[in-house]
């Protein structure tokens, strides 16, 4: 079956108008996209104008749909007053928030500033609680309801990860943001869910990720129980789904999308798996052998 070409209907967003961050490039980019496809007008928002007006162009000569441009650093609280004025003065309304912007980078913890800190912290953690106040306070002054967020997480926002603790920290944050409001704005129509990725190759994540040589040394593929990393549309069809009204009964979920990466990581007889098919014979027949001990 072809499953590079969407799952949804295609008037399953027709009329809705979403907001994307760090929707210039990468996983953004892409679910953008689909979002376009299915009929939404889309904002595409970061700090690169440059990167976003020519993504913009890109996508409407693609799709015929409508993209908004709009700078901003969903680090400054004021950026992302004068992102919601624009988009609302635009569109008239907004009905979903995607918080996709991240920053991330390998180091061992002790080489890092209090600064380092602060970046990830900020653009992560920071930028998604901006983004999320100042969408959900304008829904609730308006009596608008049926609006959906939906957050960009990892995997490692529960199990944690050595050499991206920032971000390992601020992703773990943005899972308890996204459960804390799906119940507490849920009477305001507001749903709130997330989506954890394994590995899915973009210039922003490989490159800071696994630089260099290192990316054919720690291949992401190998780790993954499927033997491959994601593609974009799988991400974007499952997007789709939660930011559209046909999941509106899902709130407050996170759902991993890995091909069960973070599961071969954690199961303690998982390393089993290098054992040889042939040798399960003679293994079997040793642990028969065991006994009255
Ligand atoms: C140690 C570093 C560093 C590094 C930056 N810093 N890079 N420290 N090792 N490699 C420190 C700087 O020295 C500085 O501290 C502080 O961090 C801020 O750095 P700036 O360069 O001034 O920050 P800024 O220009 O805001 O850039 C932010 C950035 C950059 C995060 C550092 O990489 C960026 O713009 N990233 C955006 C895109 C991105 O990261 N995409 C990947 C998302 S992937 P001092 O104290 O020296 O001033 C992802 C995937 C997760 O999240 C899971 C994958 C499987
Ligand atoms: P990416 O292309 O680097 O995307 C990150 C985006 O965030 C960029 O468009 C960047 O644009 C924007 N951004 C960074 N700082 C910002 C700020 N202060 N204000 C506004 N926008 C900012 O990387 P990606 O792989 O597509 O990542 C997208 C999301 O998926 C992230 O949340 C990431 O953590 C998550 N994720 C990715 C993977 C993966 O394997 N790729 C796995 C798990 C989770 P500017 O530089 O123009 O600001």
């Amino acid at each position: 079956m072809d499953t590079s070409t969407g799952m949804l209907r295609e008037d399953a967003l027709k009329g809705r108008t979403i907001v994307v961050t760090g929707g210039g490039t990468g996983l953004g980019r892409s679910m953008a996209t689909y979002f376009l496809r299915l009929g939404a007008s889309v904002c595409i928002t970061s700090r690169k104008l440059d990167v976003l007006e020519r993504t913009a162009k890109e996508l409407e000569a693609e799709t015929g749909g409508t993209v908004l441009p709009v700078a901003c650093d969903v680090r400054s609280h004021l950026d992302v007053d004068r992102l919601v004025a624009t988009a609302v003065e635009r569109f008239g309304t907004v009905d979903a928030l995607l918080n996709n912007a991240a920053g991330n980078f390998i180091s061992p913890t002790e080489r890092l500033s209090p600064k380092a800190f602060e970046t990830i912290i900020g653009i992560v953690l920071q930028g998604t609680v901006n983004c999320t106040l100042a969408f959900g306070k304008h829904w609730i002054a308006k009596g608008e309801t049926g609006k959906a967020v939906l957050n960009i997480t990892t995997t490692y926002a529960w199990t944690g990860s050595c050499y991206v603790v920032p971000s390992a920290c601020a992703k773990a944050g943005v899972l308890a943001l996204t459960r804390s409001l799906a119940v507490e704005w849920a009477r305001y129509g507001i749903r709130h869910n997330a989506i954890a990725p394994g590995p899915f190759p973009t210039k922003g994540a490989w490159d800071r990720l696994l630089p260099g040589e290192m990316m054919e040394r720690f291949s992401f593929a190998k780790r993954v129980p499927l033997g491959r990393v994601g593609t974009h549309q799988e991400l974007a069809d499952l997007a789709a789904y939660l930011i559209s009204p046909y999941s509106g009964f899902i709130n407050g979920e996170v759902v991993t999308i890995d091909g069960g990466e973070w599961l071969k990581g954690a199961g303690q007889f998982n390393m089993l798996d290098q054992i040889e098919p042939g040798m399960w014979d003679a293994i079997e027949r040793q642990v028969r052998g065991v006994r009255g001990s």
